[in-house]
């Protein structure tokens, strides 16, 4: 039989004890694969600064950013394993899981930021956060980063410029289509390997809003931005099902209302951080960004339109066109 000495039950009763005066507090891991100054960085730490403010001895949360705990190949399975608690991953990177999140992904859908807003609160864009349920997914809310911009080092200003150079993709299945319809090369690689991929040329170009190439340097190794406004690079955050359901209800609310003000706040100043970076881009007089004429961005959205139809059956036609209605509000 087991037996414990006088000493180790006196230590173990006065843990036993202690445990039942201080219970731990709950530890959220909040894992992203960016730098802190860009808006999900910015927003994983303002989480956790109103989490532990507001849920003091109840909740921790400890953010580990750029790929530090898991890179965007391994982040999602490690969310499903519990591993870690919340993740941000670009809307490119949801295809295993629900198609119709895809749309976010199709060139040329949405004018602006304002209409990317519009679909998102809107019923379509709010039904997509709970569609992954049935695999552990949860989605709290979407974050902003902002519109890709091209890049590489020759000017790109008319689509045949992009012929036969090798592209730097996400995980899209969408996305390798849009360089395919421009006869360019598209490679996927996960986000901390692009610097090196552009700078020893496994890839000649990449395409990202304006924090993150200047967040990672992408810019150094870039001589030209066109700024294309061509898609969208967005966030979904989201948790693990059961552990979010398993939260006791007061904790899951403060966290969820904490959650709602966190997500206007990072939308809010979005667009300021890109703006911001770009003009250190401009500073840095490593590259030279390049403006299209309505002329010539049209001949890009002509040539990467046919796109839309190859997946409309994965996201629906109604979805496509709901996206198309938040343009004209
Ligand atoms: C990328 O891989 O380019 C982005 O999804 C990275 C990010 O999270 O912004």
């Amino acid at each position: 039989m087991f037996k414990l000495s006088a000493k180790a039950m006196i230590v173990a009763m006065s843990f036993g004890i202690a445990g039942l005066a201080h219970a731990d507090p709950i530890t959220i891991k909040f894992s992203h694969v960016v730098a802190e100054h860009t808006p999900k960085g910015q927003g994983a730490l303002l989480f956790k600064q109103l989490a532990e403010e507001r849920l003091a001895g109840k909740v921790k949360v400890e953010v580990y950013p750029n790929s530090s705990l898991f890179g965007d190949g391994k982040e999602m399975e490690a969310l499903m394993l519990g591993d870690v608690q919340i993740i941000a991953p670009s809307l490119a990177k949801f295809e295993h899981y629900s198609k119709p999140i895809q749309i976010f992904d199709l060139p040329f859908l949405f004018d602006d930021m304002a209409a990317v807003d519009r679909f998102q609160k809107g019923p379509v864009g709010q039904a997509l956060l709970t569609s992954m349920e049935d695999k552990g997914i949860t989605g709290l809310g979407y974050w902003h980063n902002g519109l890709k911009q091209l890049s590489a080092n020759k000017e790109l200003l008319d689509p045949k410029d992009a012929r036969g150079l090798k592209f730097r993709v996400q995980a899209s299945a969408v996305l390798d289509e849009q360089f395919k319809a421009v006869r360019a090369v598209p490679r996927k690689m996960s986000f901390s390997e692009v610097y090196q991929g552009l700078q020893t040329g496994v890839v000649n170009g990449a395409e990202n809003p304006y924090s993150n190439i200047y967040s990672q340097k992408m810019h150094e190794v870039q001589k030209y931005i066109t700024e294309s406004n061509h898609g969208l690079l967005d966030y979904m955050v989201i948790t693990n099902t059961k552990f979010w359901n398993g939260l006791p209800d007061d904790i899951r609310t403060t966290l969820s209302e904490i959650m709602k003000e966190v997500t206007e706040e990072v939308n809010k100043k979005a667009a300021a951080l890109n703006e911001r970076d770009k003009q250190s881009i401009l500073d840095a007089g490593t590259t030279k960004i390049l403006y299209l004429t309505p002329e010539q961005r049209e001949k890009w959205r002509e040539a990467m339109r046919p796109v839309w139809k190859k997946f409309e059956g994965d996201i629906g036609a109604d979805r496509i066109k709901a996206a198309e209605e938040a343009n004209k509000q």
